[in-house]
């Protein structure tokens, strides 16, 4: 039986982003999420943040409210968002570090020295049926800690390896993607679902899809961005086309 290739959770913060350059309603955050879906999404993710720089509260009243497909809400762990996730009630949340002055989300959490903090919120989340991410670097120590605070997913950010490639650092590059295998491999043995995410675009998602245990990849800024040149659903069709190709490696 030939392995399914992972899921493809959409990103759509940087459609919110265009639109909140110009103040306004255009172009619409939901309509992309619907329109990403159409082409073969499987999730919708969307990250509210602190300063709302891009996605509002109401975007994501509307994507629980209109979207067919599975729910991720990417917020960090205060108590203002933990209210709004049992009020949205969306599928999955992912647990993310936030600083306000950061251009986008730079580290995993530091699950290490954070784990009493996270752990009511986690507690509260599975309590509520919806399925806790945590966002970490694929570090043993992270995933341990993953595994006792009881989060059924763990997301690994692959920002390091993917900068690392874009620059040419090749040893860094080899040396990252090394740390997500045995990330990868540690949940899965744990009985954690790995996830990938930040960074991604056609080459390396093809590379961690050929991974047999990677269940999700969530892809945002590089997606938005072909979508000016492609149309988003050809860049959803080409991202999931990659994604197979990847899997098929994995038989
Ligand atoms: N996963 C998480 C947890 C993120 O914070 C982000 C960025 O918002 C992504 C995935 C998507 O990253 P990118 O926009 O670089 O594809």
């Amino acid at each position: 039986m030939p392995l399914s290739p992972p899921r493809l959770g959409v990103n759509i913060d940087h459609v919110a982003t265009v639109r909140n350059a110009r103040g306004g309603t255009l172009p619409d955050p939901v309509r992309a999420a619907l329109v990403a879906i159409e082409a073969g999404a499987d999730g919708i993710t969307a990250h509210l943040r602190e300063d709302r720089r891009h996605i509002r509260d109401a975007d994501m009243e509307r994507l629980k409210a209109e979207i067919s497909k599975p729910l991720n809400f990417e917020m960090a762990a205060t108590d203002e968002m933990l209210a709004i996730a049992l009020r949205v009630k969306p599928h999955a949340v992912c647990l993310v570090p936030e600083k306000r002055e950061e251009r986008t989300t730079e580290g995993g959490l530091d699950v290490v020295s954070g784990e009493a903090h996270l752990k009511p919120y986690i507690a509260r989340l599975n309590d509520a049926g919806i399925r806790v991410s945590l966002f970490i670097a694929a570090d043993p120590a992270a995933i341990d800690v993953a595994h006792r605070l009881k989060a059924p997913v763990v997301e690994f950010h692959s920002g390091s390896w993917c900068d690392a490639i874009t620059d040419g650092h090749k040893q860094q590059a080899d040396a990252e993607y090394a740390r997500i295998v045995a990330g990868v491999a540690q949940a899965a043995a744990l009985g954690i679902e790995p996830h990938i995410g930040h960074g991604l675009d056609y080459a390396t998602a093809e590379i961690v899809s050929a991974l047999p245990q990677v269940a999700e990849l969530n892809i945002g800024h590089f997606l938005i961005g072909e979508a000016v040149f492609v149309g988003l659903p050809q860049a959803i069709r080409t991202m999931k086309a990659a994604m197979a190709a990847g899997r098929a490696r994995a038989q």
